[in-house]
């Protein structure tokens, strides 16, 4: 069994390099950024303020989240239904990034992540993988990339996937959603004291892929 913990800002292409690591090695991977987005959403139905840091834990009781890995994918059920794309939408970022500061909704999603680490081989993506949900990790990655190119990877994705998007609202909106996820005051976005660190802003998708399993390799080779 192995643990791969992939942190750091959004844009960075954590998910989709992460995707890729773990087709290559066999392994499974944990979206964690799916949860708090899954909570998010919730939370938006409700018409709850997601900042609210009364309305929200209060309403976590009604919330049954539930991961499964279907035909290589990871679906999120929330109450027994998959929300599917709705919680990939630019207000959902907003949403989840909000919710996620607030300390119970951080530990009401704790033993769903650290159980599917215990059953699976896993790359898990998210902000606190490597500092809090799995410090013992056998490998540490904390990936990012300049906000120009992260933003300008996310305005992409967004036009690819026929959302309208304007590049100087998502530049901000990241800015904004990265500001947020790092200096809140529990599991802020943060590299690991032992975490390799990795910019890829001039490494395209293959580089990325190779560079993260070089660096789980020399990791693994060194452990054993
Ligand atoms: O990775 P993502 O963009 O789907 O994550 C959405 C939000 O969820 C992000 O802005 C912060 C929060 N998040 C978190 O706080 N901790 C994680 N491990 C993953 C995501």
């Amino acid at each position: 069994m192995i643990k791969i913990a992939i942190d750091g800002p959004g844009g960075a292409g954590k998910s989709t390099i992460a995707k890729a690591v773990a087709k290559k090695l066999g392994i499974v991977y944990v979206d964690t950024g799916a949860l708090y987005r899954t909570v998010g959403y919730f939370v938006k139905g409700k018409g709850i303020d997601p900042h609210d840091r009364v309305a929200v834990p209060a309403c976590l009781g009604e919330i049954s989240i539930e991961v499964k890995y279907e035909n290589g994918t990871q679906n999120v059920y929330l109450n027994g239904e998959n929300p599917g794309d709705k919680i990939r939408t630019p207000e959902m970022s907003m949403y989840a990034s909000a919710v996620s500061a607030i300390p119970e909704v951080r530990a009401f999603l704790l033993d769903t992540q650290r159980d599917i680490a215990k059953k699976n081989s896993v790359i898990m993506d998210g902000r606190d993988i490597g500092t809090v949900i799995l410090p013992d990790a056998e490998v540490k990655i904390f990936m990012t990339a300049s906000a120009e190119c992260r933003a300008e990877r996310r305005y992409k994705e967004l036009l690819a996937k026929g959302v309208k998007a304007n590049y100087d609202d998502v530049l901000r909106e990241m800015n904004e959603r990265d500001h947020n996820d790092s200096t809140r005051d529990v599991a802020p976005t943060a590299a690991a004291a032992d975490a390799v660190l990795l910019d890829n802003s001039n490494l395209n998708f293959d580089e990325s892929v190779d560079a993260v399993i070089a660096i789980v390799n020399e990791k693994t080779r060194v452990q054993k």
